[in-house]
Protein backbone atom coordinates (compact mmCIF):
# COMPACT_ATOMS: atom_id res chain seq x y z
CA UNK A 1 0.00 0.00 0.00
CA UNK A 2 1.46 3.38 -1.21
CA UNK A 3 0.76 6.68 0.43
CA UNK A 4 1.36 10.43 -0.44
CA UNK A 5 2.90 12.44 1.82
CA UNK A 6 2.26 16.12 1.79
CA UNK A 7 3.80 18.82 3.74
CA UNK A 8 1.42 21.79 3.14
CA UNK A 9 1.09 25.63 2.59
CA UNK A 10 3.61 25.76 -0.16
CA UNK A 11 2.82 28.13 -2.99
CA UNK A 12 2.68 26.65 -6.71
CA UNK A 13 4.46 28.06 -9.44
CA UNK A 14 5.66 27.02 -12.48
CA UNK A 15 4.51 25.55 -15.41
CA UNK A 16 3.22 21.76 -15.62
CA UNK A 17 1.93 19.74 -18.59
CA UNK A 18 -1.18 18.35 -19.28
CA UNK A 19 -1.46 14.35 -20.34
CA UNK A 20 -3.74 12.93 -22.47
CA UNK A 21 -7.26 13.02 -21.83
CA UNK A 22 -8.16 9.36 -19.86
CA UNK A 23 -11.90 9.27 -20.62
CA UNK A 24 -11.05 9.85 -23.99
CA UNK A 25 -8.50 7.51 -23.51
CA UNK A 26 -10.32 4.91 -22.72
CA UNK A 27 -13.25 4.90 -25.20
CA UNK A 28 -10.93 5.17 -27.74
CA UNK A 29 -8.51 2.02 -27.11
CA UNK A 30 -11.64 -0.40 -27.29
CA UNK A 31 -12.40 2.10 -30.61
CA UNK A 32 -8.96 0.93 -31.88
CA UNK A 33 -10.16 -2.80 -32.11
CA UNK A 34 -13.14 -2.37 -34.40
CA UNK A 35 -10.90 -2.48 -37.27
CA UNK A 36 -9.40 -5.02 -38.65
CA UNK A 37 -6.24 -3.39 -38.76
CA UNK A 38 -3.75 -1.89 -37.40
CA UNK A 39 -4.01 1.34 -35.36
CA UNK A 40 -1.38 4.00 -33.80
CA UNK A 41 -2.78 5.79 -30.34
CA UNK A 42 -0.80 8.66 -29.75
CA UNK A 43 -0.23 11.03 -25.90
CA UNK A 44 -2.01 8.45 -24.14
CA UNK A 45 -2.01 9.47 -20.42
CA UNK A 46 0.01 6.70 -18.94
CA UNK A 47 -2.03 5.66 -15.81
CA UNK A 48 -3.55 2.64 -14.39
CA UNK A 49 -6.73 2.12 -16.58
CA UNK A 50 -4.55 2.27 -19.70
CA UNK A 51 -2.84 -0.44 -18.12
CA UNK A 52 -5.64 -2.57 -17.02
CA UNK A 53 -7.47 -1.94 -21.01
CA UNK A 54 -3.90 -2.73 -22.71
CA UNK A 55 -4.09 -5.87 -20.29
CA UNK A 56 -7.87 -6.87 -21.72
CA UNK A 57 -7.15 -5.74 -25.45
CA UNK A 58 -4.39 -8.20 -25.10
CA UNK A 59 -6.03 -11.30 -23.82
CA UNK A 60 -9.04 -10.61 -26.38
CA UNK A 61 -6.20 -11.56 -28.70
CA UNK A 62 -5.22 -7.78 -29.89
CA UNK A 63 -1.32 -7.36 -30.34
CA UNK A 64 -0.52 -4.16 -28.44
CA UNK A 65 2.53 -2.66 -28.28
CA UNK A 66 4.09 0.34 -26.61
CA UNK A 67 6.64 2.47 -28.87
CA UNK A 68 7.05 4.88 -26.19
CA UNK A 69 5.44 5.61 -22.93
CA UNK A 70 2.77 7.49 -24.62
CA UNK A 71 1.89 5.98 -27.77
CA UNK A 72 0.54 2.48 -28.46
CA UNK A 73 0.33 0.46 -31.18
CA UNK A 74 -3.06 -1.78 -31.52
CA UNK A 75 -2.96 -4.67 -34.17
CA UNK A 76 -6.35 -5.97 -34.00
CA UNK A 77 -6.31 -8.38 -36.62
CA UNK A 78 -6.38 -11.87 -34.83
CA UNK A 79 -8.84 -11.28 -32.39
CA UNK A 80 -11.14 -14.20 -31.44
CA UNK A 81 -12.10 -13.35 -27.50
CA UNK A 82 -14.87 -10.95 -27.52
CA UNK A 83 -15.51 -11.86 -23.48
CA UNK A 84 -13.95 -9.92 -20.57
CA UNK A 85 -14.58 -11.22 -17.25
CA UNK A 86 -15.04 -9.45 -14.27
CA UNK A 87 -11.50 -9.96 -12.89
CA UNK A 88 -10.42 -8.04 -16.10
CA UNK A 89 -13.05 -5.36 -15.96
CA UNK A 90 -13.23 -4.59 -12.17
CA UNK A 91 -11.02 -1.74 -11.93
CA UNK A 92 -13.02 0.44 -15.21
CA UNK A 93 -16.23 1.59 -15.36
CA UNK A 94 -15.05 1.96 -19.17
CA UNK A 95 -15.19 -1.46 -20.03
CA UNK A 96 -18.64 -0.97 -21.07
CA UNK A 97 -17.19 0.34 -23.96
CA UNK A 98 -15.96 -2.92 -24.97
CA UNK A 99 -20.07 -3.57 -25.70
CA UNK A 100 -20.19 -1.34 -28.17
CA UNK A 101 -16.97 -1.95 -30.28
CA UNK A 102 -17.68 -5.63 -30.14
CA UNK A 103 -21.04 -5.90 -30.96
CA UNK A 104 -20.02 -3.58 -33.68
CA UNK A 105 -17.16 -5.54 -34.67
CA UNK A 106 -18.20 -9.48 -34.52
CA UNK A 107 -21.48 -8.62 -33.61
CA UNK A 108 -21.26 -10.26 -30.12
CA UNK A 109 -19.79 -9.52 -27.04
CA UNK A 110 -19.96 -10.74 -23.36
CA UNK A 111 -18.13 -8.43 -20.47
CA UNK A 112 -18.76 -8.26 -16.95
CA UNK A 113 -20.57 -5.44 -15.37
CA UNK A 114 -18.16 -2.78 -15.05
CA UNK A 115 -16.74 -1.66 -11.69
CA UNK A 116 -14.94 1.96 -11.23
CA UNK A 117 -15.66 4.39 -8.91
CA UNK A 118 -18.52 4.26 -6.50
CA UNK A 119 -20.31 7.31 -5.82
CA UNK A 120 -23.77 5.44 -6.21
CA UNK A 121 -25.83 3.59 -8.65
CA UNK A 122 -24.38 3.43 -12.04
CA UNK A 123 -27.00 2.29 -14.37
CA UNK A 124 -26.28 1.07 -17.70
CA UNK A 125 -29.92 0.83 -18.87
CA UNK A 126 -29.34 3.23 -21.33
CA UNK A 127 -26.61 1.74 -23.64
CA UNK A 128 -28.16 -1.44 -23.06
CA UNK A 129 -31.45 0.20 -24.54
CA UNK A 130 -29.68 1.54 -27.81
CA UNK A 131 -27.97 -1.93 -28.64
CA UNK A 132 -31.31 -2.95 -28.75
CA UNK A 133 -32.77 -0.22 -30.79
CA UNK A 134 -29.88 -1.00 -33.19
CA UNK A 135 -31.58 -4.56 -33.41
CA UNK A 136 -29.63 -6.72 -30.85
CA UNK A 137 -30.55 -8.91 -28.27
CA UNK A 138 -29.16 -7.93 -24.47
CA UNK A 139 -28.92 -10.42 -21.42
CA UNK A 140 -27.80 -9.96 -18.51
CA UNK A 141 -26.46 -13.23 -16.81
CA UNK A 142 -24.58 -13.86 -13.77
CA UNK A 143 -23.90 -10.27 -13.94
CA UNK A 144 -22.16 -10.62 -17.35
CA UNK A 145 -23.80 -8.07 -19.59
CA UNK A 146 -24.25 -10.48 -23.11
CA UNK A 147 -25.06 -9.07 -26.46
CA UNK A 148 -25.85 -10.67 -29.87
CA UNK A 149 -27.07 -9.60 -33.51
CA UNK A 150 -27.62 -11.37 -36.88
CA UNK A 151 -26.81 -7.86 -37.68
CA UNK A 152 -27.04 -4.15 -36.62
CA UNK A 153 -29.18 -1.62 -37.83
CA UNK A 154 -29.79 2.18 -37.62
CA UNK A 155 -32.00 3.61 -35.38
CA UNK A 156 -33.32 6.98 -34.02
CA UNK A 157 -32.25 7.04 -30.40
CA UNK A 158 -34.05 10.00 -27.68
CA UNK A 159 -31.71 9.31 -24.62
CA UNK A 160 -34.11 10.49 -21.72
CA UNK A 161 -30.82 11.37 -19.54
CA UNK A 162 -27.64 12.89 -21.06
CA UNK A 163 -25.11 9.90 -20.24
CA UNK A 164 -21.53 9.98 -21.69
CA UNK A 165 -21.25 6.34 -21.64
CA UNK A 166 -24.77 5.56 -23.37
CA UNK A 167 -23.56 8.26 -26.16
CA UNK A 168 -20.50 6.82 -26.74
CA UNK A 169 -21.27 3.47 -26.44
CA UNK A 170 -24.40 3.59 -29.27
CA UNK A 171 -22.04 5.86 -31.38
CA UNK A 172 -19.19 2.41 -31.55
CA UNK A 173 -22.15 0.26 -32.44
CA UNK A 174 -23.73 2.13 -34.86
CA UNK A 175 -20.37 3.02 -37.05
CA UNK A 176 -21.17 -0.80 -38.49
CA UNK A 177 -24.94 -1.21 -38.63
CA UNK A 178 -26.58 -0.79 -41.65
CA UNK A 179 -28.78 2.67 -42.35
CA UNK A 180 -28.75 5.63 -40.22
CA UNK A 181 -28.54 6.12 -36.61
CA UNK A 182 -29.70 9.43 -34.90
CA UNK A 183 -28.80 9.68 -31.35
CA UNK A 184 -31.07 13.56 -29.87
CA UNK A 185 -30.35 14.68 -26.68
CA UNK A 186 -26.58 12.91 -26.60
CA UNK A 187 -23.91 14.09 -24.37
CA UNK A 188 -21.32 16.54 -25.55
CA UNK A 189 -18.04 16.53 -23.62
CA UNK A 190 -14.86 16.78 -24.90
CA UNK A 191 -14.65 13.16 -25.01
CA UNK A 192 -17.18 12.54 -27.19
CA UNK A 193 -16.14 14.31 -29.65
CA UNK A 194 -12.72 13.06 -29.45
CA UNK A 195 -13.68 9.57 -29.85
CA UNK A 196 -16.24 10.46 -32.72
CA UNK A 197 -13.10 12.24 -34.55
CA UNK A 198 -10.98 8.83 -34.18
CA UNK A 199 -13.96 7.01 -35.58
CA UNK A 200 -14.30 9.05 -38.28
CA UNK A 201 -10.59 8.95 -39.23
CA UNK A 202 -11.16 5.18 -39.28
CA UNK A 203 -13.92 5.21 -41.54
CA UNK A 204 -16.93 6.08 -40.15
CA UNK A 205 -19.32 8.08 -40.82
CA UNK A 206 -20.57 10.47 -37.95
CA UNK A 207 -21.50 14.06 -37.70
CA UNK A 208 -23.00 16.33 -35.08
CA UNK A 209 -20.77 14.78 -32.49
CA UNK A 210 -20.46 18.59 -29.88
CA UNK A 211 -23.88 19.26 -30.23
CA UNK A 212 -26.89 17.36 -28.77
CA UNK A 213 -27.95 15.30 -31.97
CA UNK A 214 -25.59 13.11 -33.86
CA UNK A 215 -26.16 10.86 -37.30
CA UNK A 216 -24.13 8.19 -38.30
CA UNK A 217 -24.33 6.55 -41.45
CA UNK A 218 -23.48 3.04 -40.61
CA UNK A 219 -20.40 1.72 -42.94
CA UNK A 220 -19.23 -2.17 -43.80
CA UNK A 221 -15.86 -1.69 -41.89
CA UNK A 222 -13.95 0.31 -40.63
CA UNK A 223 -9.93 0.56 -41.53
CA UNK A 224 -6.75 1.23 -39.24
CA UNK A 225 -5.49 4.95 -38.11
CA UNK A 226 -2.95 7.23 -36.27
CA UNK A 227 -4.95 9.31 -33.74
CA UNK A 228 -3.92 11.70 -30.82
CA UNK A 229 -5.60 12.02 -28.08
CA UNK A 230 -7.00 15.32 -26.33
CA UNK A 231 -6.11 16.77 -23.47
CA UNK A 232 -7.26 15.93 -20.34
CA UNK A 233 -9.76 18.37 -19.23
CA UNK A 234 -9.81 16.96 -15.10
CA UNK A 235 -6.23 16.77 -15.11
CA UNK A 236 -6.02 20.76 -16.61
CA UNK A 237 -8.94 21.71 -13.99
CA UNK A 238 -7.17 20.05 -11.03
CA UNK A 239 -3.89 22.23 -11.58
CA UNK A 240 -5.93 25.20 -11.80
CA UNK A 241 -7.69 24.46 -8.85
CA UNK A 242 -4.52 23.50 -6.97
CA UNK A 243 -2.76 26.57 -7.87
CA UNK A 244 -5.96 28.81 -6.50
CA UNK A 245 -6.02 27.43 -3.14
CA UNK A 246 -1.88 27.87 -2.47
CA UNK A 247 -1.86 31.44 -3.67
CA UNK A 248 0.36 29.92 -6.79
CA UNK A 249 1.15 31.19 -10.26
CA UNK A 250 0.99 28.37 -12.76
CA UNK A 251 0.78 28.04 -15.96
CA UNK A 252 -1.21 24.80 -17.32
CA UNK A 253 0.30 23.79 -20.54
CA UNK A 254 -0.56 21.98 -23.31
CA UNK A 255 -4.49 22.19 -22.95
CA UNK A 256 -7.68 23.15 -25.00
CA UNK A 257 -8.46 26.79 -23.30
CA UNK A 258 -12.10 26.48 -24.36
CA UNK A 259 -12.95 23.01 -22.57
CA UNK A 260 -12.01 24.74 -19.35
CA UNK A 261 -14.61 27.70 -19.74
CA UNK A 262 -16.59 27.00 -16.92
CA UNK A 263 -14.01 26.16 -14.33
CA UNK A 264 -12.44 29.51 -15.61
CA UNK A 265 -15.18 31.64 -15.06
CA UNK A 266 -16.17 30.75 -11.68
CA UNK A 267 -12.26 31.03 -10.79
CA UNK A 268 -12.29 34.52 -12.08
CA UNK A 269 -15.55 35.02 -9.72
CA UNK A 270 -13.84 33.57 -6.85
CA UNK A 271 -11.16 36.58 -7.64
CA UNK A 272 -8.50 34.57 -9.10
CA UNK A 273 -6.60 35.67 -12.31
CA UNK A 274 -6.78 33.72 -15.37
CA UNK A 275 -4.89 34.63 -18.49
CA UNK A 276 -5.80 32.54 -21.41
CA UNK A 277 -2.99 31.51 -24.28
CA UNK A 278 -3.49 29.39 -26.95
CA UNK A 279 -2.80 26.26 -25.42
CA UNK A 280 -2.21 27.04 -21.66
CA UNK A 281 -3.78 28.93 -19.05
CA UNK A 282 -1.78 30.99 -16.26
CA UNK A 283 -3.69 30.98 -12.89
CA UNK A 284 -2.96 33.76 -10.42
CA UNK A 285 -4.00 33.41 -7.28
CA UNK A 286 -2.82 36.98 -5.48
CA UNK A 287 -6.56 37.83 -3.38
CA UNK A 288 -8.58 36.70 -0.66
CA UNK A 289 -10.56 34.17 -2.25
CA UNK A 290 -14.69 34.77 -2.65
CA UNK A 291 -17.43 32.19 -1.57
CA UNK A 292 -19.28 31.13 -4.49
CA UNK A 293 -21.91 28.38 -5.29
CA UNK A 294 -21.33 25.63 -8.00
CA UNK A 295 -23.92 23.59 -9.61
CA UNK A 296 -22.83 20.51 -11.73
CA UNK A 297 -23.63 19.50 -15.37
CA UNK A 298 -22.88 17.56 -18.19
CA UNK A 299 -20.63 19.52 -20.76
CA UNK A 300 -20.13 22.43 -20.88
CA UNK A 301 -21.56 23.01 -17.45
CA UNK A 302 -19.50 22.59 -14.41
CA UNK A 303 -17.67 18.83 -14.44
CA UNK A 304 -18.95 16.78 -11.62
CA UNK A 305 -15.63 14.85 -12.35
CA UNK A 306 -14.29 18.45 -10.61
CA UNK A 307 -17.03 18.54 -7.75
CA UNK A 308 -14.18 16.79 -5.24
CA UNK A 309 -11.55 19.07 -5.97
CA UNK A 310 -13.62 22.67 -6.07
CA UNK A 311 -15.11 21.56 -2.47
CA UNK A 312 -11.47 20.98 -1.29
CA UNK A 313 -10.83 24.82 -2.73
CA UNK A 314 -14.15 26.12 -1.25
CA UNK A 315 -12.95 24.78 1.96
CA UNK A 316 -10.84 27.45 2.96
CA UNK A 317 -13.27 30.06 1.07
CA UNK A 318 -14.51 32.45 3.74
CA UNK A 319 -18.69 32.62 3.68
CA UNK A 320 -21.03 30.28 2.78
CA UNK A 321 -20.37 27.81 -0.32
CA UNK A 322 -22.59 25.81 -2.17
CA UNK A 323 -22.49 23.06 -4.45
CA UNK A 324 -25.21 20.80 -5.90
CA UNK A 325 -24.22 17.82 -7.57
CA UNK A 326 -26.46 17.16 -9.75
CA UNK A 327 -25.33 13.99 -11.93
CA UNK A 328 -24.08 11.36 -9.47
CA UNK A 329 -26.80 10.99 -6.61
CA UNK A 330 -23.65 9.72 -4.00
CA UNK A 331 -20.21 11.75 -4.88
CA UNK A 332 -19.83 13.08 -0.94
CA UNK A 333 -18.23 10.33 0.31
CA UNK A 334 -15.39 12.01 0.76
CA UNK A 335 -16.61 14.55 2.91
CA UNK A 336 -15.81 13.02 5.63
CA UNK A 337 -12.23 13.34 5.10
CA UNK A 338 -12.14 16.97 4.76
CA UNK A 339 -13.87 17.37 7.75
CA UNK A 340 -11.02 15.28 9.56
CA UNK A 341 -8.91 18.26 8.29
CA UNK A 342 -11.20 20.58 9.87
CA UNK A 343 -13.11 21.64 7.58
CA UNK A 344 -16.55 23.03 7.91
CA UNK A 345 -19.25 20.84 5.20
CA UNK A 346 -23.13 19.58 6.17
CA UNK A 347 -24.68 17.57 3.18
CA UNK A 348 -27.98 17.24 2.68
CA UNK A 349 -29.38 15.10 0.01
CA UNK A 350 -27.32 16.35 -3.13
CA UNK A 351 -26.42 19.52 -1.32
CA UNK A 352 -23.16 20.13 0.40
CA UNK A 353 -23.05 23.06 2.32
CA UNK A 354 -19.32 24.50 2.54
CA UNK A 355 -18.38 27.30 5.56
CA UNK A 356 -15.00 28.63 4.71
CA UNK A 357 -12.33 28.06 7.72
CA UNK A 358 -9.05 30.09 7.73
CA UNK A 359 -6.90 27.01 7.35
CA UNK A 360 -6.96 23.30 7.30
CA UNK A 361 -4.84 21.66 9.18
CA UNK A 362 -3.03 18.24 7.58
CA UNK A 363 -3.88 14.84 8.99
CA UNK A 364 -4.12 11.23 7.82
CA UNK A 365 -6.85 10.88 5.24
CA UNK A 366 -8.13 8.14 2.49
CA UNK A 367 -8.51 8.55 -0.80
CA UNK A 368 -12.03 7.26 -1.20
CA UNK A 369 -11.87 7.08 -5.29
CA UNK A 370 -10.22 8.92 -8.12
CA UNK A 371 -11.16 12.25 -7.73
CA UNK A 372 -11.50 12.42 -4.48
CA UNK A 373 -8.28 11.02 -4.19
CA UNK A 374 -7.55 14.36 -6.05
CA UNK A 375 -9.06 16.70 -3.62
CA UNK A 376 -7.35 14.95 -0.81
CA UNK A 377 -4.02 16.43 -2.38
CA UNK A 378 -5.48 20.04 -3.12
CA UNK A 379 -6.48 19.94 0.50
CA UNK A 380 -3.07 18.90 1.31
CA UNK A 381 -1.34 20.81 0.03
CA UNK A 382 -3.07 23.74 1.45
CA UNK A 383 -3.15 22.59 4.59
CA UNK A 384 -0.55 23.28 7.93
CA UNK A 385 1.60 20.56 8.71
CA UNK A 386 1.28 16.86 7.46
CA UNK A 387 -1.39 14.91 5.39
CA UNK A 388 -0.97 11.36 4.60
CA UNK A 389 -3.01 10.25 2.00
CA UNK A 390 -3.84 5.98 1.60
CA UNK A 391 -5.23 4.21 -1.42
CA UNK A 392 -3.60 6.57 -3.50
CA UNK A 393 -3.95 3.38 -5.96
CA UNK A 394 -7.50 5.06 -7.01
CA UNK A 395 -5.36 8.28 -8.02
CA UNK A 396 -2.82 6.12 -10.12
CA UNK A 397 -6.45 5.27 -12.45
CA UNK A 398 -6.53 8.85 -13.63
CA UNK A 399 -3.42 11.18 -12.89
CA UNK A 400 0.18 10.74 -14.29
CA UNK A 401 3.42 11.24 -12.53
CA UNK A 402 1.06 12.71 -10.17
CA UNK A 403 4.04 13.52 -7.31
CA UNK A 404 6.41 14.48 -9.59
CA UNK A 405 3.95 17.18 -11.86
CA UNK A 406 2.95 18.98 -8.40
CA UNK A 407 6.49 18.62 -6.92
CA UNK A 408 7.76 20.34 -9.83
CA UNK A 409 5.47 23.35 -9.56
CA UNK A 410 6.90 23.44 -5.53
CA UNK A 411 4.64 21.19 -3.55
CA UNK A 412 6.81 19.27 -1.27
CA UNK A 413 4.87 15.71 -2.08
CA UNK A 414 6.34 11.91 -2.14
CA UNK A 415 5.58 8.94 -2.41
CA UNK A 416 6.07 6.09 0.25
CA UNK A 417 5.94 2.67 0.58
C1 LIG B 1 -18.54 9.43 -17.50
C2 LIG B 1 -17.15 9.60 -16.96
C3 LIG B 1 -17.21 9.93 -15.47
C4 LIG B 1 -18.10 11.15 -15.24
C5 LIG B 1 -19.45 10.99 -15.92
C6 LIG B 1 -20.29 12.25 -15.89
C7 LIG B 1 -15.93 8.10 -18.36
C8 LIG B 1 -15.18 6.83 -18.49
N1 LIG B 1 -16.43 8.38 -17.17
O1 LIG B 1 -19.12 8.35 -16.76
O2 LIG B 1 -15.89 10.20 -15.02
O3 LIG B 1 -18.30 11.37 -13.86
O4 LIG B 1 -19.28 10.63 -17.31
O5 LIG B 1 -19.64 13.29 -16.54
O6 LIG B 1 -16.03 8.87 -19.31
N2 LIG B 1 -27.19 6.94 -16.30
C9 LIG B 1 -28.32 6.19 -16.32
N3 LIG B 1 -28.35 5.11 -17.18
C10 LIG B 1 -27.32 4.79 -17.99
C11 LIG B 1 -26.16 5.59 -17.97
C12 LIG B 1 -26.13 6.67 -17.11
O7 LIG B 1 -29.27 6.45 -15.60
O8 LIG B 1 -27.44 3.82 -18.74
C13 LIG B 1 -27.10 8.10 -15.39
C14 LIG B 1 -26.03 7.92 -14.32
O9 LIG B 1 -26.52 7.21 -13.20
C15 LIG B 1 -25.66 9.34 -14.02
C16 LIG B 1 -25.86 10.08 -15.35
O10 LIG B 1 -26.68 9.22 -16.15
O11 LIG B 1 -26.54 9.87 -13.06
C17 LIG B 1 -24.61 10.41 -16.12
O12 LIG B 1 -23.86 9.24 -16.28
P1 LIG B 1 -22.88 9.02 -17.53
O13 LIG B 1 -22.71 10.31 -18.27
O14 LIG B 1 -23.36 7.84 -18.28
O15 LIG B 1 -21.53 8.65 -16.81
P2 LIG B 1 -20.43 7.65 -17.30
O16 LIG B 1 -20.38 7.62 -18.79
O17 LIG B 1 -20.55 6.36 -16.57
Amino acid sequence: MEKLIINGQKKLCGEVSISGAKNAAVAILPAAIMADDICFIDNLPCIEDVTSLFNTLTKMGAKCEFLDKHTLKIDSRNIENVSATYEEVRKIRASYYLLGALLGRFKKAEVAMPGGCNFGSRPIDLHLKGFRALGAEVFVDDNVVKVYAEKLHGASIYMDQVSVGATINIMLAACLAEGNTVIENAAKEPHVVDTANFLNIMGAKIKGAGTDVIRITGVPKLHGAEYTIIPDQIEAGTYMIAAAITGGDVVVKNIIPKHMDCLSAKLEEMNVTIEEGDDSIRVISDRALKNVNVKTMSYPGFPTDLQPQMAALLTVCMGENIITENVWDNRYQYIDQLKKMGADISIEGRVARINGVPELVGTDVCATDLRAGAAMIIAGLAARGTTEIKNVKYIDRGYEDVENKFGNLGADIKRVK
